[in-house]
């Protein structure tokens, strides 16, 4: 036997979240944890949704019957309770079964409400990259997974009204929770993603403005990448079959891989090694 411990490799969190609805964020939460997945990182997708959206993306090998609940409610739940694994190989999950709100309420009512997530995070082991997922309003669950965050990753909708809610909901949110920073939380850098990209002269000219007004307003916390995702079809047929959309159209792929890269820049070794999802 070795001497010498490997130290605990700490995973990536990456929390995807914007305070609108419709936004592509589980889509975009399916697409990148699929494809970490299955270029060797291994990792887990948590919903922490009261909508089961990304829960219900991928065809399950084995339902834990436990999920969110149950991870936030108690201490040293047994992980084979709460993790369940996708068809995908390497793709854990924390399914949402919190319909009712529950969740909330009960962080609402605890003194460590929005901090236990951080720390409960820290103890789950063995993973290389965590994701995410929030629902399309402001929520204690969603400050909670920002404030756990290595990485914000905010989806934005190319829509005059879509833009303003987010310099409203998603920035303001940032904003506020920087109070944190005085009880020594740091908060993740944002890195927005303009998303549904189409070639109209409405959506070109949103996007000029959003990226003067990233410029003029934000510093280096804050920045809209100099990169979209177009709007197809794909995505809601991808979704339709359970399946990465990269593994539905081909023409994906490269869409999803520069999108990881530039979230992942520690694991792009791992993307350029070519897909073992087949
Ligand atoms: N790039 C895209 N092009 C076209 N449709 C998309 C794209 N990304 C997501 N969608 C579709 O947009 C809808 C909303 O996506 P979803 O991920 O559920 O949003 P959210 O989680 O922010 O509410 C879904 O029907 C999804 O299939
Ligand atoms: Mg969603």
């Amino acid at each position: 036997m070795n001497d010498i411990q490997s130290p605990i490799q700490k995973p990536f969190v990456i929390t995807v979240a914007s305070t609108k609805g419709g936004s592509a964020k589980s889509t975009n939460a399916a697409n990148i944890g699929a494809f970490c997945a299955e270029h060797g990182l291994k990792t887990l997708l948590i919903d922490t949704d009261t909508q089961p959206t990304l829960s219900a993306y991928f065809a399950l090998d084995y339902m834990a019957p436990g999920g969110i609940h149950e991870f936030l409610a108690y201490q040293d739940v047994d992980p084979s309770h709460i993790i369940s694994k996708t068809a995908i190989s390497n793709l854990d999950l924390i399914q949402s079964n919190d319909p009712t709100n529950n969740v909330s309420q009960m962080l609402r009512n605890a003194p460590d409400g929005a901090i236990r997530f951080s720390f409960l995070l820290k103890k789950l082991q063995g993973y290389d990259v965590i994701i995410v997922d929030t629902r399309g309003t402001r929520d204690i669950t969603v400050d909670m997974s920002v404030l756990a965050a290595d990485l914000l990753f905010c989806p934005i909708l190319p829509h005059t009204l879509s833009a303003k809610e987010f310099i409203r909901g998603t920035i303001g949110m940032y904003q506020e929770l920087q109070t944190f920073e005085a009880f020594g939380f740091k908060l993740p850098p944002l890195k927005a993603v303009a998303n549904c990209v189409d070639h109209t002269n409405d959506v070109k000219f949103v996007l000029q403005h959003l990226y003067q007004l990233f410029e003029q307003n934000f510093g280096q916390d804050k920045t809209l990448l100099d990169f979209h995702i177009p709007n197809k079809v794909a995505y809601r047929e991808a979704a339709t079959y359970s399946l990465p959309v990269y593994r539905h159209s081909k023409a994906e792929y490269e869409v999803i891989k520069s999108l990881c890269s530039l979230l992942l820049p520690q694991f792009v070794t791992h993307f350029g090694q070519g897909f073992k999802g087949e």
